[in-house]
Protein backbone atom coordinates (compact mmCIF):
# COMPACT_ATOMS: atom_id res chain seq x y z
CA UNK A 1 0.00 0.00 0.00
CA UNK A 2 1.20 3.90 -0.62
CA UNK A 3 -0.29 5.40 2.73
CA UNK A 4 -0.68 9.28 1.59
CA UNK A 5 -3.34 9.87 4.21
CA UNK A 6 -1.03 11.30 6.75
CA UNK A 7 2.66 11.64 7.92
CA UNK A 8 1.44 10.67 11.62
CA UNK A 9 1.14 6.93 10.21
CA UNK A 10 4.93 6.78 10.25
CA UNK A 11 6.66 4.22 12.37
CA UNK A 12 10.17 4.92 14.35
CA UNK A 13 13.25 3.76 12.78
CA UNK A 14 15.82 1.02 14.02
CA UNK A 15 18.03 3.73 15.37
CA UNK A 16 14.86 5.47 16.66
CA UNK A 17 14.50 1.98 19.19
CA UNK A 18 17.61 1.95 19.55
CA UNK A 19 18.05 5.45 21.38
CA UNK A 20 14.94 4.09 23.75
CA UNK A 21 16.95 1.05 24.81
CA UNK A 22 19.64 3.10 25.48
CA UNK A 23 18.08 5.32 27.48
CA UNK A 24 16.73 2.50 29.20
CA UNK A 25 20.06 0.68 29.87
CA UNK A 26 21.31 3.96 31.04
CA UNK A 27 18.84 3.62 33.93
CA UNK A 28 17.42 7.47 32.99
CA UNK A 29 13.20 6.09 33.25
CA UNK A 30 11.78 7.69 35.87
CA UNK A 31 8.31 8.71 37.54
CA UNK A 32 7.86 12.24 34.73
CA UNK A 33 4.82 12.93 37.40
CA UNK A 34 7.60 13.46 40.03
CA UNK A 35 10.16 15.25 37.23
CA UNK A 36 12.27 12.16 37.86
CA UNK A 37 12.37 10.80 34.13
CA UNK A 38 15.70 12.23 33.05
CA UNK A 39 14.61 11.65 29.24
CA UNK A 40 11.94 13.44 29.26
CA UNK A 41 13.47 16.41 31.00
CA UNK A 42 15.98 16.12 28.51
CA UNK A 43 13.61 16.30 25.72
CA UNK A 44 11.89 19.27 27.14
CA UNK A 45 14.94 21.28 28.00
CA UNK A 46 16.36 20.91 24.08
CA UNK A 47 12.33 21.76 23.03
CA UNK A 48 12.65 24.64 24.88
CA UNK A 49 16.18 25.25 23.66
CA UNK A 50 15.07 24.48 20.00
CA UNK A 51 12.04 27.14 20.14
CA UNK A 52 13.58 29.88 21.78
CA UNK A 53 11.53 29.57 24.93
CA UNK A 54 12.73 29.30 28.41
CA UNK A 55 10.26 26.27 29.08
CA UNK A 56 8.51 23.02 27.45
CA UNK A 57 6.59 20.28 28.45
CA UNK A 58 6.05 16.81 26.71
CA UNK A 59 2.22 16.01 26.10
CA UNK A 60 0.80 12.83 24.86
CA UNK A 61 -0.65 14.73 21.45
CA UNK A 62 -1.43 17.97 19.37
CA UNK A 63 -4.63 17.78 20.59
CA UNK A 64 -3.47 17.58 24.17
CA UNK A 65 -1.13 20.44 23.62
CA UNK A 66 -3.38 22.78 21.91
CA UNK A 67 -5.64 22.07 24.67
CA UNK A 68 -3.20 22.64 27.64
CA UNK A 69 -2.42 25.69 25.72
CA UNK A 70 -6.01 27.54 25.87
CA UNK A 71 -7.12 26.23 28.91
CA UNK A 72 -3.54 27.80 30.61
CA UNK A 73 -4.07 31.16 28.62
CA UNK A 74 -7.91 31.98 29.00
CA UNK A 75 -10.69 31.41 31.55
CA UNK A 76 -13.93 29.77 30.80
CA UNK A 77 -16.40 32.33 29.53
CA UNK A 78 -13.81 33.95 27.03
CA UNK A 79 -13.93 33.94 23.22
CA UNK A 80 -10.55 32.71 21.27
CA UNK A 81 -10.42 33.79 17.61
CA UNK A 82 -9.51 30.64 15.44
CA UNK A 83 -9.07 30.66 11.51
CA UNK A 84 -12.40 29.47 9.95
CA UNK A 85 -10.98 26.22 8.71
CA UNK A 86 -8.14 25.57 11.65
CA UNK A 87 -7.53 22.19 13.07
CA UNK A 88 -8.36 23.54 16.85
CA UNK A 89 -12.16 23.91 15.49
CA UNK A 90 -12.58 21.13 12.91
CA UNK A 91 -11.19 17.85 14.28
CA UNK A 92 -10.47 18.62 18.23
CA UNK A 93 -14.07 17.30 19.49
CA UNK A 94 -14.72 20.70 20.52
CA UNK A 95 -12.19 20.64 23.54
CA UNK A 96 -12.26 24.30 23.98
CA UNK A 97 -15.99 23.96 24.74
CA UNK A 98 -16.31 21.89 26.73
CA UNK A 99 -13.64 21.62 29.03
CA UNK A 100 -12.19 25.36 28.62
CA UNK A 101 -15.79 26.91 28.50
CA UNK A 102 -14.71 29.11 25.70
CA UNK A 103 -16.56 30.59 23.34
CA UNK A 104 -15.03 31.24 19.17
CA UNK A 105 -15.14 33.70 16.74
CA UNK A 106 -14.10 32.16 13.49
CA UNK A 107 -12.36 34.32 10.80
CA UNK A 108 -11.83 32.95 7.39
CA UNK A 109 -8.09 33.50 6.11
CA UNK A 110 -6.40 34.06 3.30
CA UNK A 111 -4.49 30.80 2.83
CA UNK A 112 -5.35 30.16 6.63
CA UNK A 113 -3.72 33.40 7.28
CA UNK A 114 -5.50 35.93 9.08
CA UNK A 115 -3.86 39.57 7.82
CA UNK A 116 -4.00 41.97 11.15
CA UNK A 117 -6.18 43.96 9.32
CA UNK A 118 -9.09 41.82 8.86
CA UNK A 119 -8.31 40.53 12.93
CA UNK A 120 -8.88 43.91 14.28
CA UNK A 121 -11.74 44.61 12.36
CA UNK A 122 -13.08 41.35 13.69
CA UNK A 123 -12.10 42.07 17.43
CA UNK A 124 -14.60 43.41 19.75
CA UNK A 125 -14.26 46.36 22.00
CA UNK A 126 -15.44 46.60 25.40
CA UNK A 127 -18.62 46.21 26.14
CA UNK A 128 -21.30 45.00 28.81
CA UNK A 129 -22.85 42.37 26.17
CA UNK A 130 -19.47 41.02 24.54
CA UNK A 131 -17.29 38.25 26.16
CA UNK A 132 -13.70 38.51 27.02
CA UNK A 133 -11.60 38.32 23.62
CA UNK A 134 -8.44 36.64 24.94
CA UNK A 135 -6.33 34.62 22.15
CA UNK A 136 -5.99 33.97 18.94
CA UNK A 137 -4.64 30.56 17.19
CA UNK A 138 -2.27 30.62 14.53
CA UNK A 139 -2.00 27.15 12.90
CA UNK A 140 1.38 26.91 10.81
CA UNK A 141 1.57 24.71 8.65
CA UNK A 142 -1.90 25.53 7.89
CA UNK A 143 -3.70 21.94 7.14
CA UNK A 144 -6.77 22.39 5.61
CA UNK A 145 -5.44 25.60 3.64
CA UNK A 146 -3.11 22.55 1.76
CA UNK A 147 0.03 22.93 3.79
CA UNK A 148 0.38 26.52 3.62
CA UNK A 149 2.95 28.48 5.12
CA UNK A 150 2.50 31.64 7.40
CA UNK A 151 5.89 33.47 6.66
CA UNK A 152 7.76 34.90 9.53
CA UNK A 153 6.92 38.46 8.41
CA UNK A 154 3.14 37.78 8.33
CA UNK A 155 3.54 36.14 12.31
CA UNK A 156 5.49 39.29 13.18
CA UNK A 157 2.64 41.54 11.98
CA UNK A 158 0.11 39.43 13.58
CA UNK A 159 1.65 39.30 17.03
CA UNK A 160 2.19 42.87 16.87
CA UNK A 161 -1.66 43.84 16.34
CA UNK A 162 -2.35 41.13 19.11
CA UNK A 163 -0.27 43.44 21.50
CA UNK A 164 -2.36 46.46 20.66
CA UNK A 165 -4.95 44.30 21.23
CA UNK A 166 -4.36 42.87 24.24
CA UNK A 167 -4.29 39.13 23.28
CA UNK A 168 -2.03 36.21 23.61
CA UNK A 169 -1.21 34.01 20.43
CA UNK A 170 -0.89 30.44 20.08
CA UNK A 171 0.41 28.48 17.46
CA UNK A 172 -0.52 25.09 16.22
CA UNK A 173 2.67 24.31 14.81
CA UNK A 174 1.76 20.58 14.80
CA UNK A 175 4.14 20.67 11.29
CA UNK A 176 6.26 23.99 12.36
CA UNK A 177 9.37 22.70 11.36
CA UNK A 178 8.09 21.91 8.00
CA UNK A 179 7.22 25.91 7.75
CA UNK A 180 10.46 26.87 8.63
CA UNK A 181 12.39 24.58 6.17
CA UNK A 182 10.14 25.79 3.70
CA UNK A 183 10.90 29.29 3.90
CA UNK A 184 14.91 28.28 5.01
CA UNK A 185 14.92 30.31 8.65
CA UNK A 186 15.22 28.23 11.80
CA UNK A 187 11.87 27.35 13.85
CA UNK A 188 12.64 29.48 16.79
CA UNK A 189 11.98 32.76 14.36
CA UNK A 190 8.38 31.54 14.02
CA UNK A 191 7.93 30.93 17.74
CA UNK A 192 9.45 34.18 18.65
CA UNK A 193 5.76 35.79 17.52
CA UNK A 194 4.15 33.38 19.71
CA UNK A 195 3.40 33.26 23.37
CA UNK A 196 2.79 29.49 23.03
CA UNK A 197 3.85 27.38 20.53
CA UNK A 198 2.50 23.15 20.22
CA UNK A 199 4.64 21.23 17.87
CA UNK A 200 4.66 17.15 17.23
CA UNK A 201 6.73 14.58 17.07
CA UNK A 202 4.84 11.94 15.63
CA UNK A 203 4.26 13.42 12.32
CA UNK A 204 7.06 13.86 9.78
CA UNK A 205 9.58 13.20 12.49
CA UNK A 206 8.13 9.85 12.84
CA UNK A 207 8.18 9.62 16.76
CA UNK A 208 5.53 7.08 17.33
CA UNK A 209 3.89 8.94 20.25
CA UNK A 210 4.29 13.09 21.48
CA UNK A 211 4.04 16.39 21.12
CA UNK A 212 5.56 19.36 22.91
CA UNK A 213 4.33 22.67 24.13
CA UNK A 214 6.71 25.71 24.42
CA UNK A 215 6.47 29.06 26.44
CA UNK A 216 7.72 30.85 29.19
CA UNK A 217 8.59 29.43 32.40
CA UNK A 218 4.97 30.72 33.99
CA UNK A 219 2.51 28.99 31.19
CA UNK A 220 4.32 25.57 31.49
CA UNK A 221 3.69 25.58 35.44
CA UNK A 222 -0.02 26.13 34.25
CA UNK A 223 -0.04 23.80 31.16
CA UNK A 224 1.68 21.33 33.10
CA UNK A 225 -0.96 21.07 35.90
CA UNK A 226 -3.64 21.33 32.82
CA UNK A 227 -2.12 18.14 31.62
CA UNK A 228 -2.31 16.53 34.95
CA UNK A 229 -5.96 17.14 34.96
CA UNK A 230 -6.46 15.89 31.62
CA UNK A 231 -5.02 12.72 32.15
CA UNK A 232 -1.41 13.37 30.50
CA UNK A 233 1.00 12.60 33.49
CA UNK A 234 2.64 9.86 32.97
CA UNK A 235 5.34 8.02 35.06
CA UNK A 236 8.18 6.10 32.93
CA UNK A 237 7.10 8.18 29.49
CA UNK A 238 10.94 8.34 28.84
CA UNK A 239 10.47 4.83 27.09
CA UNK A 240 8.77 7.67 24.24
CA UNK A 241 10.56 10.67 25.20
CA UNK A 242 13.60 9.13 23.95
CA UNK A 243 12.46 8.11 20.10
CA UNK A 244 10.94 11.77 20.22
CA UNK A 245 13.95 13.09 21.09
CA UNK A 246 15.76 11.20 18.75
CA UNK A 247 13.59 12.46 16.27
CA UNK A 248 13.85 15.90 17.58
CA UNK A 249 17.58 15.82 17.09
CA UNK A 250 17.61 13.66 14.00
CA UNK A 251 14.61 14.13 11.80
CA UNK A 252 13.96 17.88 11.10
CA UNK A 253 16.36 18.06 8.33
CA UNK A 254 14.72 15.25 6.51
CA UNK A 255 11.79 16.92 6.20
CA UNK A 256 12.64 18.67 2.59
CA UNK A 257 12.80 14.96 1.27
CA UNK A 258 9.14 14.97 1.88
CA UNK A 259 8.30 18.73 0.23
CA UNK A 260 10.45 17.71 -2.99
CA UNK A 261 7.87 14.55 -3.31
CA UNK A 262 4.63 16.45 -2.65
CA UNK A 263 6.03 18.86 -5.76
CA UNK A 264 6.45 16.17 -7.91
CA UNK A 265 3.12 14.24 -6.84
CA UNK A 266 1.16 17.43 -7.96
CA UNK A 267 3.38 18.34 -10.49
CA UNK A 268 2.37 14.65 -12.08
CA UNK A 269 -1.66 15.04 -10.64
CA UNK A 270 -1.83 18.32 -11.87
CA UNK A 271 -1.69 16.89 -15.92
CA UNK A 272 -4.36 14.71 -15.32
CA UNK A 273 -7.12 16.00 -16.68
CA UNK A 274 -9.70 17.11 -14.13
CA UNK A 275 -7.77 17.27 -11.28
CA UNK A 276 -7.60 21.03 -10.09
CA UNK A 277 -4.35 21.22 -7.72
CA UNK A 278 -3.16 23.81 -5.02
CA UNK A 279 0.48 24.36 -5.56
CA UNK A 280 2.06 22.78 -2.37
CA UNK A 281 4.39 24.72 -0.48
CA UNK A 282 5.20 21.21 1.80
CA UNK A 283 4.17 17.88 2.39
CA UNK A 284 0.64 18.55 1.97
CA UNK A 285 -1.19 18.20 -1.46
CA UNK A 286 -4.84 19.26 -1.81
CA UNK A 287 -6.74 18.51 -4.85
CA UNK A 288 -10.08 18.31 -6.42
CA UNK A 289 -12.10 16.79 -9.38
CA UNK A 290 -15.51 18.59 -9.18
CA UNK A 291 -15.53 18.97 -12.83
CA UNK A 292 -15.29 15.48 -13.30
CA UNK A 293 -18.45 15.34 -11.03
CA UNK A 294 -16.38 12.41 -9.18
CA UNK A 295 -16.88 12.47 -5.41
CA UNK A 296 -13.92 11.79 -2.93
CA UNK A 297 -15.39 8.51 -1.77
CA UNK A 298 -15.52 7.34 -5.07
CA UNK A 299 -11.96 8.13 -5.86
CA UNK A 300 -10.82 7.15 -2.47
CA UNK A 301 -12.48 3.42 -2.90
CA UNK A 302 -11.37 3.03 -6.10
CA UNK A 303 -7.72 3.65 -5.45
CA UNK A 304 -7.81 2.25 -2.33
CA UNK A 305 -8.55 -1.18 -4.62
CA UNK A 306 -5.50 -0.06 -6.79
CA UNK A 307 -3.34 0.39 -3.99
CA UNK A 308 -3.02 4.11 -2.60
CA UNK A 309 -4.69 5.77 0.06
CA UNK A 310 -6.03 9.22 0.20
CA UNK A 311 -7.74 11.35 2.85
CA UNK A 312 -11.36 12.78 2.23
CA UNK A 313 -11.24 16.98 2.58
CA UNK A 314 -15.14 17.24 1.59
CA UNK A 315 -17.25 16.17 -1.15
CA UNK A 316 -14.96 16.39 -3.87
CA UNK A 317 -11.52 17.45 -2.40
CA UNK A 318 -8.89 15.10 -1.50
CA UNK A 319 -6.14 15.77 0.71
CA UNK A 320 -2.24 13.76 0.51
CA UNK A 321 0.66 13.58 2.40
CA UNK A 322 4.35 12.85 1.55
CA UNK A 323 6.53 11.83 4.42
CA UNK A 324 9.32 9.26 5.24
CA UNK A 325 7.58 6.15 4.43
CA UNK A 326 7.00 7.68 0.32
CA UNK A 327 9.50 7.36 -2.03
CA UNK A 328 10.32 8.96 -5.45
CA UNK A 329 8.82 5.56 -7.00
CA UNK A 330 5.92 5.92 -4.98
CA UNK A 331 4.76 9.13 -5.89
CA UNK A 332 5.31 8.23 -9.64
CA UNK A 333 3.56 5.19 -9.30
CA UNK A 334 0.57 7.24 -7.64
CA UNK A 335 0.62 9.63 -10.48
CA UNK A 336 -0.26 6.36 -13.43
CA UNK A 337 -2.16 4.57 -11.08
CA UNK A 338 -4.61 8.39 -10.67
CA UNK A 339 -4.23 8.78 -14.48
CA UNK A 340 -4.84 5.19 -15.26
CA UNK A 341 -8.04 5.23 -12.94
CA UNK A 342 -9.09 8.56 -14.48
CA UNK A 343 -8.84 7.72 -17.77
CA UNK A 344 -10.61 4.63 -17.79
CA UNK A 345 -13.74 6.37 -16.08
C1 LIG B 1 -2.52 21.09 12.31
C2 LIG B 1 -2.73 20.02 13.33
N1 LIG B 1 -2.86 20.36 14.61
C3 LIG B 1 -3.05 19.46 15.57
C4 LIG B 1 -3.11 18.12 15.29
C5 LIG B 1 -3.41 17.15 16.41
O1 LIG B 1 -2.40 16.23 16.63
P1 LIG B 1 -2.74 14.81 17.30
O2 LIG B 1 -3.27 13.95 16.22
O3 LIG B 1 -1.40 14.36 17.81
O4 LIG B 1 -3.72 15.04 18.39
C6 LIG B 1 -2.98 17.69 13.97
C7 LIG B 1 -3.06 16.25 13.63
O5 LIG B 1 -3.14 15.82 12.53
C8 LIG B 1 -2.79 18.67 12.95
O6 LIG B 1 -2.69 18.33 11.67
Amino acid sequence: MIDLRSDTITYPTEEMMQAVVEAFRRGEFGDDVYGEDQVVNKLEERAAEIMGKEAALFVTSGTQGNLVSLLSQTHPGDEIILEADSHIYWYEVGGFARIGGLSVRRIAGVNGYIPPEMLEKEVRGVDIHFPKTTLVAVENTHNRAGGKVITKDQMKALYEKTKELGLAVHTDGARIFNAAIAQGVPARDLAQYSDSVMFCLSKGLSAPIGSMVVGSSEFIKKARKFRKMLGGGMRQVGIIAAAGLWALEHMVDRLQEDHDNAKLLAQGLSKIEGIHIVEPETNIIVFDFKTLGLTSAEFINAMKERGVLFTSFGTYKIRAVTHRQISKDDVMTTIEKVRAFIEER
